[in-house]
C-alpha cells in the first residue's frame, strides 16, 4: 500500500510540472484528489486493511494528500505568475516611439472657389439661397420663361425623371422659388450642383454653378455692371479686364454674356482663349417682366438684374487646371495643390 501512495504521488508530481494551463492543472487535482481520485480512492479502500495497518496507511494517505494539495497550489501560483509575466511583455508600451501622424484631410477646390465666391458677394450684401436638385419642370424652365415648345430647351440638355420633375438644369429655380417666398427687396446667391447630358473635356453631366440677382425698385443695368465687375475684380485682380457681350437668354431682357481678359495670355491670344483675349465667364441680364409675372412681382414697381456662372469654369481659370474631369476624379494629388 505504501509503495502504491508513493507511485502515485509521484506520477502526480509529474503531471504537475508538464501542465501549462490552469485548466489542466484542474484536471490532474482532479485525477489524484478529487471525489473520484485516485488517492480518495485508496482512503476509501482501507477498509479492506487490517486493523494495524490502517491508521499507518491513514496517516500516509493523508501526508500525500497534503504534499500535492501544497504541490498544486504552488504550481498554479507559478502558472499565474507566467501569464502575468506574458501579458505585461505584450502589453508593453514603448511611450518613447513617435506617434502616428494624423493626415490632414483638404477642401475640395469646387468647395473653396464656390466659398470664396459666397464670401465676396455676402460683402456686397447677398444672402444664401438653395434649392432642390430634383426640380419641377416648372421652376427649371416655365416660371423662366421657357415654355415646353421654346427652342431654348435645346440648350440645355435635360435629365428627365418625369413628364413634369427634371434634374435642375442650373440654378436659376432657385430664382423663382426665393421669390415666390419673398417679397422684394431680395439680394440672393445660390451655389448648387446641376445636371445635363453632356461629357467631354469641358463638360461633365453633374457640375456647379452658382445664380446671383437683385431685386428693388429702380434697378439698372448699371447695378448689373457695377456689382458683377466688382466681383470678377475681387475673384481674379483688379487688374482684370471686363466686357459686357449682347446674348440671349429667355429670363432676361435686355441680356449680357460676361467675358474676362484671358487669365492665361493676358490677352494677347492663346489656345485657352482662341486668339482672342478673352474668355467667357458667365451670363446675366435684366430679370424679364414675364418672369416677375410668374413670381407676382409687379414690372412696372420692380426691376432686377440675375447672373449665373459655372462654378468648374471659374474654378479651371482661377487655378489653370486644363481638364474639367480632374475635379471629379478624386486623385488625392491633384486635391492636395489647392
Ligand atoms: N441659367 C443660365 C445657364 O445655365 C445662366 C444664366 C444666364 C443665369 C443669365 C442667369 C442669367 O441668372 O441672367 O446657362
Amino acid at each position: 500500500m505504501k509503495d502504491k501512495l508513493k507511485e502515485i504521488e509521484e506520477a502526480a508530481l509529474l503531471s504537475a510540472t508538464e501542465v501549462v494551463t490552469e485548466t489542466e492543472l484542474q484536471q490532474v487535482r482532479a485525477r489524484y484528489l478529487g471525489r473520484k481520485g485516485e488517492i480518495t480512492a485508496v482512503m476509501k479502500g482501507m477498509g479492506q486493511l487490517s486493523p494495524e495497518e490502517r491508521p499507518l496507511v491513514g496517516v500516509l494517505a493523508n501526508e500525500v494528500k497534503d504534499r500535492l494539495e501544497a504541490a498544486f497550489s504552488e504550481r498554479q501560483e507559478a502558472l499565474r505568475q507566467e501569464i502575468m509575466q506574458q501579458n505585461l511583455a505584450n502589453e508593453k508600451l514603448d511611450v518613447t516611439l513617435p506617434g502616428r501622424k494624423q493626415r490632414r484631410g483638404y477642401k475640395h477646390p469646387i468647395t473653396l472657389v464656390t466659398e470664396e465666391i459666397v464670401t465676396i458677394f455676402a460683402s456686397l450684401g447677398f444672402g444664401v439661397a438653395e434649392g432642390p436638385e430634383i426640380e419641377k419642370d416648372f421652376y427649371n424652365f416655365e416660371a423662366l420663361n421657357i415654355p415646353k415648345d421654346h427652342p431654348a430647351r435645346d440648350m440645355q440638355d435635360t435629365f428627365y425623371i418625369s413628364e413634369e420633375v427634371v434634374l435642375r438644369t442650373h440654378t436659376s429655380p432657385v430664382q423663382i422659388r426665393t421669390m415666390l417666398e419673398h417679397a422684394p427687396p431680395v439680394r440672393v446667391i445660390a451655389p448648387g450642383t446641376v445636371y445635363r447630358r453632356d461629357s467631354d473635356i469641358t463638360h461633365s453631366p453633374m457640375f456647379h454653378q452658382v445664380e446671383g440677382f437683385l431685386v428693388d425698385r429702380k434697378v439698372t443695368f448699371g447695378d448689373l455692371k457695377g456689382i458683377l465687375t466688382t466681383f470678377i475684380n475681387e475673384f481674379f485682380g483688379e487688374s482684370v479686364d471686363v466686357r459686357f457681350r449682347p446674348s440671349f437668354f429667355p429670363f432676361t431682357e435686355p441680356s449680357a454674356e460676361v467675358d474676362i481678359q484671358c487669365v492665361i495670355c493676358g490677352g494677347s491670344g492663346c489656345r485657352v482663349c482662341g486668339q482672342s483675349g478673352w474668355l467667357e465667364i458667365l451670363g446675366s441680364g435684366m430679370i424679364d417682366p414675364e418672369v416677375f409675372k410668374s413670381v407676382n412681382y409687379d414690372p412696372e414697381v420692380y426691376s432686377g438684374f440675375a447672373f449665373g456662372m459655372g462654378i468648374e469654369r471659374i474654378a479651371m481659370l482661377k487655378y489653370g487646371v486644363n481638364d474639367l474631369r480632374l475635379f471629379f476624379e478624386n486623385d488625392l494629388r491633384f486635391l492636395k495643390q489647392f
